[in-house]
C-alpha cells in the first residue's frame, strides 16, 4: 500500500502528457487543495464498463485516516477540474474513482500523436548510466537455447531503456576463463582435427572438450595432464595463451553471426578474462578492509548477519590460489562503476545463478559501491515434452540450427500465404518473420514463466504471436500502397488540419473524428502506447508491451471490420487512414523495441 510519502512521478516537460499522467497531475491538484497527502498514481481500469482510469487514493487515505473512503472520495471529486478530458469522475464500490475520457479528448490526442515521432512516449526526466550485461555466452561451447532467453530479453531491455533517454552499454561479458580451458587446451594438443575446426570451429572445440572430459574421468594421466596445461595458462605460457587465444577468437567469430542475423549489437565485449589481472588486487582489498577472511586456506567472505546467506560465503580465492567466478565477477562491478562511471547495473542471466548475485551485491554494498544493482532472471525453455528443450541425442539446440529452421519454416508459410513473391524477396521476409517469431515466442512470456518451444505456436498468423502483428502491419502497408494515397498526406493536401509544426510555424493536421465505438477503442489503445512502454521498465518485463501490442492488433482488426477506410466519406475518411497510419507506426516502433522487425509485404 502506498504511505504518505508517496510523491506524484516528476513530469516529462518534453513531450505531450498521456492521460495517465494528466489525470494524476490534476488528481494531486485536487488533494492538495483538499488538504490531502498524494498516495498513488491513477492507473488503467481494471474494469471498461467502469471507465477508462480508476483511482483507489481515496481508499488508502481513508485506511490511514480511520476515515469513510466513499466520503474522501467525493470531496477529492468536488475538487477535480479534469472537464477537459474526462466525464465527471464517479465514486464507485469501497470508493474508487473512475474517469471515462471525452471523446473531444481522444480527438485531440491522437492528432497529435499523429505528428509525433515518439508516438507520444516521454523521455525519462531522470535518465540513468546503465550497463546491461546481457547473453554472455562461454567460449568453446556452444551458444544454445539457454542463452536466447538472456540474449532476447537484454537486447529488448537495453532497447527500451535507450529509447527512454538512459544512457545504455551494452555488455557481452563472455566466459572466456576458467577452469574449461584446461581441458579445450589439452584437448587442442592431442585429439584436434584441423579440417573439423574450418568447417565448423564451434562444434569441433566442443567435441576435443568433450572427449578430453570424457578420457580424464577414466584416466588419471590426462586428468593431471588437463591441470598442467591450466596452470601453464595461467602462468602465461606462449603456446597455450596463443591456443587460448584462438579459441576465444574462433568463438567471437561465430557468436558474430549469429547476432548479425539476430539483429542484436554490443558496445563492448569484456569477457572473463579481460578482469584476470584484476583479481588478486580483489582479493587483497577485500582483506584490507576486513570484508573477507582467511578459512581453511582459502580467502571467503562471510555473510553472518544474513539470514539467506549465513550459511552460504563467497570463495575468492581457492586453496589452490585459483580464483572464482565470484572474484571475477566482483571485479566487474568495480569497473563497471568506476571506470565505465555507471549508476545502474543490470545482470540479464538464468534463476540458478540468482545466490550468486545476491554475494555479489551484498559485497559490493559492504564495499561502499553506491549504484542500483539488478539481477533479472528467468525460466527455462522446455520441449513439447516439458522437459528442458534437447536435441534427440539429449544435447543443447544450437542456437544456430534454431534459427535455421526458424527461417525454413517461416519460408514455407509465407510461399502458401503469398505464392507471386519471388524469391530473394519471400527469404529476405522468411528471415524477418522466422526470427521474429523465435524472439516474440520468448518475449511475450513473463520472463520467469518456463515456456514450451513450440513452432506450430509461435508461427501461426493467428493468436498472440509475430506473425500476427507483421500480418496486421502488413496489412496496413497494403491500404496505403495498393490506392496510392500516402500516409503522410493522408487526406490530401486539401484536407482540413491545422496545426503548429515544430518551428512554430502552421501547417496542417488530421481532424479526428471518432463516432464508431470500434474507432474510439482502437483509438484509446493508440493512446496507451506511451504508457506501456515505460512500465516495462518497472519489473523488466517486455512482455507488458508484447501483450499490449496484441491487443492493439486486436482492436485494429475490429475497427477495420466495424469500419470501411477508403470507402467511408471525409472527413470519416481521412480520420480513419490517420487511425491506419498510426497503429502501422505503433505495431512497427513497439515490435522493434522487441528487437522485432516488419516486412513490407508477406
Ligand atoms: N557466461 C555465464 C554463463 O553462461 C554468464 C555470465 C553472466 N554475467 C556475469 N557478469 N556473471 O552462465
Amino acid at each position: 500500500m502506498a504511505d504518505l510519502e508517496v510523491a506524484p512521478p516528476s513530469l516529462h516537460s518534453n513531450a505531450m502528457e498521456t492521460f495517465q499522467a494528466q489525470l494524476t497531475r490534476k488528481l494531486s491538484d485536487a488533494l492538495s487543495s483538499a488538504g490531502l497527502p498524494f498516495a498513488g498514481e491513477v492507473t488503467p481500469a481494471t474494469d471498461p464498463r467502469f471507465g477508462d482510469y480508476q483511482s483507489n487514493t481515496a481508499m488508502v487515505l481513508a485506511k490511514q485516516r480511520g476515515e469513510n473512503p466513499r466520503k474522501i472520495a467525493e470531496s477529492i471529486v468536488s475538487k477535480l477540474d479534469v472537464a477537459e478530458i474526462s466525464e465527471l469522475p464517479s465514486v464507485a464500490g469501497a470508493g474508487f474513482i473512475n474517469f471515462t475520457l471525452k471523446r473531444e479528448g481522444v480527438e485531440e490526442k491522437i492528432a497529435e500523436l499523429v505528428d509525433d515521432e515518439r508516438l507520444g512516449v516521454a523521455t525519462d526526466s531522470s535518465p540513468k548510466k546503465i550497463v546491461v550485461d546481457f547473453g554472455s555466452p562461454n567460449v568453446a561451447k556452444p551458444m544454445h537455447v539457454g542463452h536466447i532467453r538472456s540474449t532476447f530479453l537484454g537486447d529488448a531491455l537495453a532497447r527500451i531503456a535507450e529509447f527512454l533517454g538512459h544512457d545504455v552499454i551494452r555488455d557481452n561479458h563472455i566466459g572466456d576463463w576458467g577452469t574449461q580451458f584446461g581441458m579445450v587446451i589439452w584437448g587442442w594438443k592431442n585429439l584436434l582435427d584441423l579440417e573439423s575446426l574450418k568447417r565448423d570451429p564451434i562444434a569441433e572445440l566442443v567435441r576435443i572438450y568433450k572427449e578430453t572430459n570424457e578420457r580424464g574421468t577414466k584416466d588419471e594421466t590426462v586428468r593431471e595432464a588437463v591441470r598442467a596445461e591450466l596452470v601453464k595458462l595461467q602462468a602465461g605460457d606462449s603456446e597455450n595463451f596463443a591456443i587460448w587465444k584462438q579459441c576465444v577468437d574462433l568463438s567471437l567469430q561465430e557468436f558474430s553471426k549469429a547476432y548479425e542475423l539476430l539483429d542484436i549489437h554490443y558496445d563492448i565485449v569484456r569477457g572473463e578474462s579481460f578482469y584476470n589481472d584484476r583479481l588478486p588486487g580483489v582479493v587483497d582489498r577485500l582483506l584490507k578492509k576486513g570484508l573477507a577472511e582467511i578459512s581453511e586456506g582459502a580467502v571467503c567472505v562471510f555473510f553472518r548477519n544474513s539470514p539467506e546467506l549465513a550459511d552460504k560465503p563467497a570463495i575468492i580465492r581457492k586453496s589452490d590460489g585459483g580464483f572464482n567466478y565470484a572474484t571475477s565477477d566482483i571485479a566487474t562491478v568495480d569497473y563497471r562503476i568506476n571506470k565505465l562511471k555507471r549508476d545502474t547495473l543490470w545482470y540479464v542471466v538464468g534463476a540458478p545463478q540468482t545466490l550468486h548475485f545476491k554475494q555479489i551485491f551484498e559485497i559490493a554494498r559492504r564495499e561502499g559501491d553506491k549504484a542500483d544493482f539488478r539481477h533479472i532472471p528467468f525460466g527455462n525453455v522446455l520441449g513439447e515434452n516439458r522437459k528442458l528443450m534437447k536435441t534427440r541425442s539429449g544435447e543443447n539446440v544450437p542456437l544456430r540450427d534454431l534459427l535455421e529452421e526458424a527461417i525454413t519454416r517461416a519460408e514455407k508459410i509465407i510461399a502458401d500465404k503469398n505464392p507471386e513473391l519471388n524469391e530473394p524477396e519471400r527469404k529476405e521476409i522468411a528471415k524477418i518473420i522466422g526470427i521474429g517469431a523465435v524472439k516474440y515466442a520468448d518475449l511475450s512470456q513473463y520472463r520467469m514463466t518456463d515456456y514450451v518451444f513450440s513452432w506450430d505456436k509461435m508461427l501461426a498468423l493467428h493468436g498472440n504471436t509475430a506473425p500476427y502483428l507483421q500480418n496486421a502491419y502488413v496489412r496496413i502497408r497494403s491500404i496505403f500502397r495498393k490506392n496510392a494515397v500516402d500516409p503522410l498526406s493522408r487526406g490530401g493536401p486539401s484536407s482540413p488540419r491545422r496545426v503548429c509544426d515544430r518551428a512554430g510555424g502552421s501547417r496542417q493536421q488530421t481532424a479526428v473524428t471518432l463516432a464508431e465505438p470500434a474507432e474510439m477503442d482502437l483509438a484509446k489503445r493508440l493512446c496507451q502506447f506511451a504508457e506501456v512502454v515505460p512500465q516495462v521498465l518497472n519489473d523488466f518485463r517486455p512482455n507488458v508491451l508484447a501483450n499490449y501490442l496484441f491487443e492493439l492488433a486486436n482492436s485494429f482488426h475490429a475497427f477495420y471490420e466495424a469500419c470501411p477506410v477508403l470507402k467511408a466519406e471525409e472527413p470519416a475518411r481521412s480520420s480513419r487512414l490517420a487511425l491506419c497510419d498510426l497503429t502501422g507506426r505503433v505495431l512497427q516502433g513497439g515490435l522493434k523495441l522487441l528487437g522485432i522487425g516488419v516486412p513490407e509485404r508477406m
